[in-house]
């Protein structure tokens, strides 16, 4: 995963394929509670990892549930509504969706079966409003304590009576998680009567309550609901495990695929698995909304397919006041409409992880997008013909921001493009996805092509043990690139050939050899690892008389010739940094930016000596230098391809920098020259 300060997208032109999403965390820690109160084992698949759900999953294994995990499934017996453990101080970290429903459970379970129980967090937690669902528990006889500050965790729950026989009240209007944690506890008290929770001000995020009544259902606790005001759960209420449950995907994350399908499903669909129909999310109505732009969905209970309908898409004024997190990708896509697009009743997004209203007209208007903006509206009119422009889009460290603004790496197929200029867009701290999709950009390249041309290629050449490759792919793990080593292609020439008692020679012989390569070896590269077929060869090409066979060999045009394709076939989104001796001359001539080392031979030969003798062998400086010094006029001098650096390829000498340095001043260049000139556009 790239660790640069941002992230490049190549201009793309099509989208298909089928993604598959990570959990939706609301759903994932609901249903570790549920389960964990449940009498029975309960297989949770399609987990999400997050921080917020380790928590929860170390608090239960802590009260005694037996949990054992494996990857994103997880199986989890449950305490049956019995206390196994009497006595535990539980850390919660952050995780708001744990320390809440928690705090409930272990209350009334305290008060009815005795018991100590402390809860803490981080700083931050400790600074997160709990009274309400505290002054919720207290009248029912739960003994809460706030060893802290008063109304705020930490908590220690200590026993007490219960007194279940008047309704319990509870505040709805500044979190609904309160009101979650109730509804999730109580069915744990329910044995002797039925209980009833009273909303005391106006319910928000009701989308939320529902996904805890659906996931209390499939627990086998039907609660009764009233309005928004009332929810009486049933006399005798028990957690019954579902046995097999599976996490649906986020339906926010969908919105991102569902708009690329839209966008860019031109001619096959972009297929989402996780989510689908039968969601439980409120943010699944933003397959409506996408429909009303254009798009053309096909669902299933946990599936989605989205091609493009409409184009270009159709301009809407929607009030988006039930999907207001995944309405933030409807005025990404209103670049791409047929006028004025109108998003209205959104005043909630101006007290998101940033003022998203602010945000996004700021960052739209760099594209070059007419934007107005009021308290609790936004309208977007797409750039005119030709306006279109490079934009380098800040995020706010808000993960929505940075998802939503990958959908402008489309702006070719905008009906207001110019073909011949597609603009680029740099994401700043794209890292910030990870609040609830860390793989997002790598997510989004797997369903996204374009024309090789568009993507960004980076040539490192220079000669033998100039320390390319290690510049070359520290490079390409810091931009997240492709990696393209083309001296191991050469390399496997020569470690094959050798063992098919090719004589080096035999032009062409090696030549058929070089072809078989190109065209029908399967050749894998995973870090030092090079798998060919099921073998790694890795370690095998690194032999000295490896290295001078493929020297030999690669002097032949019909081998050049022949592995040409292949290197070619490297250039892969988001982009590729290909090291070798003619990157940047042959291969990849319209590469954005060239680097040609130049370290001396005495330098190179000191590296190389000095890398032997750590690998135990033994090894003789000069000896070094003068086949060093062979192969630099070897490959300088042969007719194809010689070594010899491109016009356009920036100098870097770096005899006397370490390899980070070397990738900081190569960075540098790069940043620099931003927006990148791409092949003949
Ligand atoms: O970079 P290296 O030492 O792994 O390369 C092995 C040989 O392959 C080198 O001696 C020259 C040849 N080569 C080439 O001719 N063109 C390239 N692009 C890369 C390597």
């Amino acid at each position: 995963m790239y660790t640069t300060a941002f992230l490049d997208l190549p201009p793309l032109l099509t989208a298909g394929g089928t993604v598959r999403l990570p959990g939706s965390k609301s759903i994932s820690n609901r249903v570790l509670l549920l389960a964990g109160l449940s009498e029975g084992t309960t297989v949770v698949h399609d987990l999400l990892a997050s921080d917020d759900t380790h928590v929860m999953l170390e608090a239960l294994r802590v009260l005694g549930c037996a949990i054992e995990q494996e990857g994103d499934t997880v199986r989890i017996t449950g305490l049956g509504g019995q206390l196994s453990v009497k006595q535990a101080d539980l850390f919660l970290g952050n995780a708001g969706t744990a320390m809440r429903p928690l705090t409930a459970a272990l209350s009334l379970l305290s008060a009815t079966q005795g018991g100590v129980f402390t809860l803490s967090g981080v700083p931050r937690m400790h600074e997160r409003p709990i009274g309400d669902l505290v002054d919720a528990l207290r009248p029912l006889g739960c003994t809460v304590e706030c060893t802290g500050q008063e109304g705020y965790p930490p908590l220690r729950l200590a026993g007490g009576t219960l007194k279940l026989d008047a309704p319990i009240k509870v505040r709805g209007d500044v979190s609904s998680q309160f009101l979650t944690a109730l509804l999730l506890a109580l069915p744990l008290v329910s044995q002797n009567q039925a209980l009833t929770i009273e909303v005391v001000g106006e319910l928000i995020s009701k989308p939320y309550i529902e996904i805890t009544l659906n996931l209390l259902a499939r627990f086998g606790i039907a609660v009764e609901r009233q309005g928004w005001e009332r929810f009486i759960i049933p006399q005798g209420s028990r957690y019954q495990s579902p046995g097999e449950i599976h996490v649906e995907a986020d339906a926010s994350s969908a919105s991102y695929f569902i708009a690329t399908g839209a966008i860019a499903g031109i001619d096959k669909p972009v297929r989402v698995e996780g989510v689908g129909a039968a969601s439980i999310q409120g943010d699944i109505r933003f397959v409506e909304a996408a429909q009303a732009m254009g798009a053309q969905v096909t669902a299933g209970p946990n599936w989605l397919e989205i091609r493009r309908g409409q184009w270009p898409l159709q301009a809407i004024d929607m009030d988006c006041n039930h999907i207001p997190d995944a309405a933030m990708t409807l005025a990404v896509m209103a670049l791409y409409a047929n006028g004025t697009t109108r998003l209205t009743n959104i005043a909630s997004w101006r007290v998101k992880e940033t003022d998203r209203i602010a945000a996004m007209a700021t960052e739209l208007r760099k594209l070059g997008a007419a934007v107005e903006e009021g308290a609790d509206y936004i309208s977007i009119t797409p750039p005119a013909t030709g306006a279109w422009q490079h934009a380098s889009i800040h995020t706010y460290d808000d993960h929505r921001m940075a998802m939503c603004f990958s959908l402008a790496a489309f702006n070719p197929l905008a009906p207001t493009a110019i073909t011949d200029k597609p603009i680029s867009v740099r994401i700043d701290d794209p890292r910030c996805v990870g609040k609830t999709f860390p793989d997002y950009f790598e997510t989004l390249f797997q369903v996204v092509q374009t024309n090789p041309d568009l993507i960004p290629v980076i040539a490192v050449d220079g000669p033998t043990a100039s320390g390319k490759g290690t510049l070359a792919s520290a490079l390409a793990t810091r931009l997240g690139y492709q990696f393209l080593d083309s001296g191991s292609l050469y390399r496997i020439t020569g470690l094959l050939a050798t063992e098919r008692n090719i004589s080096l020679d035999d032009a062409e012989g090696l030549e058929v050899l070089a072809r078989e390569l190109g065209a029908t070896i399967p050749l894998r590269f995973e870090h030092e690892h090079i798998w060919l077929n099921d073998r790694d060869v890795g370690e095998a090409i690194r032999q000295e008389q490896i290295g001078q066979a493929a020297s030999k060999l690669s002097a032949y045009p019909g081998v050049r010739q022949a592995l040409l394709e292949l290197q070619k076939a490297f250039r892969g989104l988001p982009g590729l940094v290909a090291d070798g001796r003619d990157m940047g001359t042959v291969v990849f001539p319209d590469a954005a930016l060239k680097v040609f080392l130049t370290a001396t031979v005495a330098e190179r030969a000191e590296r190389r000596y000095n890398q032997l003798i750590q690998k135990g062998i033994s090894a003789n400086l000069d000896g070094i230098c003068a086949d060093l010094e062979a192969r630099d006029l070897r490959d300088r001098t042969r007719a194809v391809a010689p070594l010899v650096p491109a016009a356009d390829a920036q100098k870097l000498d770096n005899s006397a920098l370490t390899i980070e340095q070397s990738v900081e001043t190569v960075l540098g260049w790069w940043v620099e020259g931003w927006p990148h000139v791409i092949a003949g556009h």
